[in-house]
Parts: structure tokens; sequence; C-alpha cells
């Protein structure tokens, strides 16, 4: 099926004791055994069943079901946030003494993680100079154990070249990790360029309304752990911390989802909560509608800045004449994303003061909810960073990233000019043109 009717249907078929059409809350924390042996067969994996919710509940389920099958994965895990989600994935394969190699423009808080928290469990992570194949190639070693990207980057909007990052990994026998957070399945499936694992913060997009934290762990089934059998020991070999089960035998092309569920979340306990599960099924459900008109509005928004006198510069996903356009073609259908960056003239200053007079745009750090947002990364998502390690992850200090909402592009619009008119010397009027505004709301 398409999008629309998965994202509105995938992993649940009306519940047949009570007949429910929509998802059932299962706010439990246990599930009961029919028996002690029923209990030791649930326990030793060899009967598919409930245990505990820090292993598995069944409207998380459906969630899971829901993005495994957006994303064209064989299984996936939900977990309590996107940050859980990524630190799975890796530590779900790699260990200390190991190292991961990563693309450089990063969303702030994964920068972090793999720049200092990772580095002191004593897995190196290697940020590439650039997104080429060469800088990335040029750190992969014996002790590598996968590649990472975001498909489209946040807060630079630039965009991985997922198929070529895909093959240098598997050349190099390790797992593509892909970020799709931004891009959502609806725009990009990372699976279907060769990427192993994908994540996702589900707090954005796919909730889409700003109310629930959740991530996304989506294994492909397609990396072949058995041909690299040494290297991924956690999957081939006897686990000690799952009473010795081995992955690739007990669950074929799910064993990486299978021991980042038993390992990872089982040890650590990032669990979605059952109702936040829910209410990312409702967000799922829109998913496609949200995600079109969030594309809509975002390239009205773009071409009105584009003319606006007082923008210095205005950078979108893709757009004609810069790198990321004929990756856009590619990746994106051709199309944009859902967000943008722009300058206001004048610099930190004139920006903060376009900032202060946003009143329908909210000022926070969040994207990928149904109202519109706008964010200073500077000076928030990414205020840990110097500057170099700021000019590192493509984030300049005057910046200010929109992402536009599914309001009437009409709002949006009068706004954004009444937040600029407050920008400028006021003793020169702004040469703004009315028409301009008029344009960009016909498209
Ligand atoms: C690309 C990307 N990945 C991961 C995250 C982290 O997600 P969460 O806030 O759900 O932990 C974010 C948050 O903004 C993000 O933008």
């Amino acid at each position: 099926m398409r999008d629309e009717t998965l994202s509105i249907h995938a992993g649940y078929e009306a519940d047949p004791v009570t007949k429910a059409v929509a998802v059932p809350i299962y706010q439990t924390v246990a599930y009961e055994f029919d028996s002690a042996d029923h209990g030791a067969a649930l326990f030793n994996l060899e009967t598919p069943g409930n245990i505990y919710t820090r292993l598995s509940n069944p409207t998380t389920a459906v969630l899971e079901k829901r993005i495994a099958a957006l994303e064209g994965g064989v299984e996936a895990l939900c977990v309590g946030s996107g940050m859980a989600a990524i630190h799975y994935a890796i530590v779900n394969i790699a260990e200390a003494g190991h190292n991961i190699v990563s693309t450089p423009q990063l969303y702030g808080a994964t920068w972090t993680l793999f720049e200092h928290f990772l580095r002191k469990q004593g897995i190196d992570v290697r940020f590439a100079a650039s997104d080429s194949i060469a800088d990335i190639q040029a750190l992969i070693d014996e002790n590598t154990r996968a590649v990472y990207c975001e498909s489209i980057g946040n807060p630079g909007g630039n965009i991985a070249d997922i198929e070529a990052l895909a093959d240098c990994a598997h050349k190099n026998g390790v797992p593509l990790i892909v970020d799709n957070t931004i891009a959502t399945p609806i725009l990009l499936k990372p699976i279907r360029f060769g990427a192993d694992i994908v994540v996702h913060s589900l707090t954005k997009f796919v909730g889409g309304h700003g109310t629930t934290m959740g991530g996304a762990v989506v294994d492909s089934g397609n990396f072949p752990w058995e041909r690299h059998a040494q290297r991924f020991s956690m999957l081939t070999q006897p686990e000690p911390a799952y009473h010795g089960v081995v992955y690739t035998q007990q669950y074929g092309r799910a064993a990486y989802a299978a021991r980042c569920r038993t390992v990872c979340q089982r040890n650590t306990g990032s669990v979605l909560a059952p109702l936040s599960a829910f209410l990312l099924l409702q967000g799922a459900e829109t998913l496609a509608l949200r995600v079109e008109r969030h594309l809509e509005n975002t390239a009205k928004v773009v071409a009105f800045l584009d003319n606006h006198p007082q923008v210095a510069w205005c950078d979108s996903i893709g757009r004609k004449g810069t790198p990321g356009h004929a990756l856009a073609k590619k990746y994106l259908g051709g199309q944009g994303g859902p967000f943008l960056t722009f300058g206001v003239k004048g610099g930190f200053e004139e920006g903060k003061r376009f900032y202060d007079a946003l009143k329908l745009f909210k000022r926070l750090v969040n994207i990928g909810d149904a109202k519109s947002l706008a964010c200073h990364p500077a000076s928030t998502t990414h205020r840990q960073l110097t500057p170099e390690e700021l000019e590192r992850t493509g984030v300049k200090p005057e910046m200010i990233r929109l992402c536009i909402g599914i309001e009437h592009i009409d709002d949006i619009i009068e706004d954004l000019d009444q937040a600029l008119a407050a920008t400028g010397d006021a003793s020169q009027p702004m040469a703004r043109a009315p028409q301009l505004r008029l344009a960009a709301s016909r498209g």
C-alpha cells in the first residue's frame, strides 16, 4: 500500500476481543503468564508475547509496525526520544575500542552525544572533514562499526548522498545509519538507497503537534551481519546479556532490532510510554498530508524572503544553484524540505529584533509542529559548541531557522513581514513592496 494508507492502517487490525477500531492504549506494566512453562518460553524468546513493558507493549508495537512499514524496514523499536534511538542504534553494534565515522553537519545534541558522551564510553566518533566519500573513507579502519549521517541535516539543511555513503560503508563491511527525522519517510526512504539502519525523532513531524517525545530505530534487515561475523560478534555469537541467544540465528533478518530491544532497551530502559505511542500514532495518520502542506508553505516563504530587502541571505533545502539541488532531485523528488534558514541584514542584533517581533511564529527549540516555529540555533540548540565547532556543524551566529507550519500561508507571511519591518534603521523607511507578499502567497 501507499504511504497515505500505511500511515493510517499499518500494524493494526481491529482488536479481536473488543473490536476497537482506534488503537487501544495498553496502560500496563506486566502481562500474565498462562503457566510457569509459558513464562519460561517467553523469557527464552521461544514463544512470541509480552513479558514487561520495558521490553514490549501492544500499543507501542502498532507504532513500531507502522514506522517499519513506512520506512520499508523489517522491524522497528520505538523508544522514549530521538536521542535514545540514536544512542541505541550505535551502542547496539559498537563497544569500547570501536569507532564510528560520521558526516560533520549534525543536530546539536547528536553532535554532543558523539563528541563528548560516547567518547567517554570508549567509542571514538570520527567526524569527517566533509560529506565527501573520500573524507569518510579516510577515517574508516578495522575498528569502525558504522557510518552515520542525517538524510537532511538539522539545522544545516544539507542533504546526504545516501547511496554513495551506503556503498562506501558496505565496501568496508559496516552498515550505514541514517537519521531520517527531517525528511520523514514521506519525502525520503533511506533504505531504498542502501541505508541499513534508520533512526527517527518521532517527537517532530511524525507526532506533528509538539505534544509527545519519542524515537525509533528501524532495521532494514538487509545488512549481512554473518558475513562480517567477527566484527559484529554481538549479533553472531552467544549474547551473555540475554542468556546466550545468538541473534542472527534466532531472529534472522531482524537480528539487529531484536538485540536493540532485548539488550539496549531492556538494560537501560528508555521506554516509550503507551500513551505516547498512542499520541504518535494519531500524528502518523496525517503525516503525508501535513508534510505536503509544510513543503508547499515553505516554498512560498522562501519566495517571499528571497525578495525582501531586509533579508541578507536565505538558504532552503535543495535550492537551485546549491550543491544540494542535484541531491534534492535524486533523494527528495525535486522538492525542498520543511524548514529554511536565513539571516536578517544587520547581523546578530537585527536578527534578535526580528525574532522578538514575531507574533504568530513561536520562539522555541523545536521543529515538526503544525505551528510555525522559529529558532536561533547559535544561542539555543548549538550554544554549547565553540565557534570552530559551530563552523564545522554549519551554524552561522546570525542564522535563524524557520520551520513553517500548516497555518494559512497569508497569515504566515504577514507575520514575517511585520517582524522584518521592525528591523533596520527606523529613519530609513523600508523599501518593502507589498506585492511581494501577494506574489509569494500565490506561489
Ligand atoms: C535530526 C534530529 N535527530 C534527533 C533529534 C533528537 O530527538 P529528540 O528530541 O526526540 O530526542 C532531533 C531533535 O530535534 C533532530 O532534529
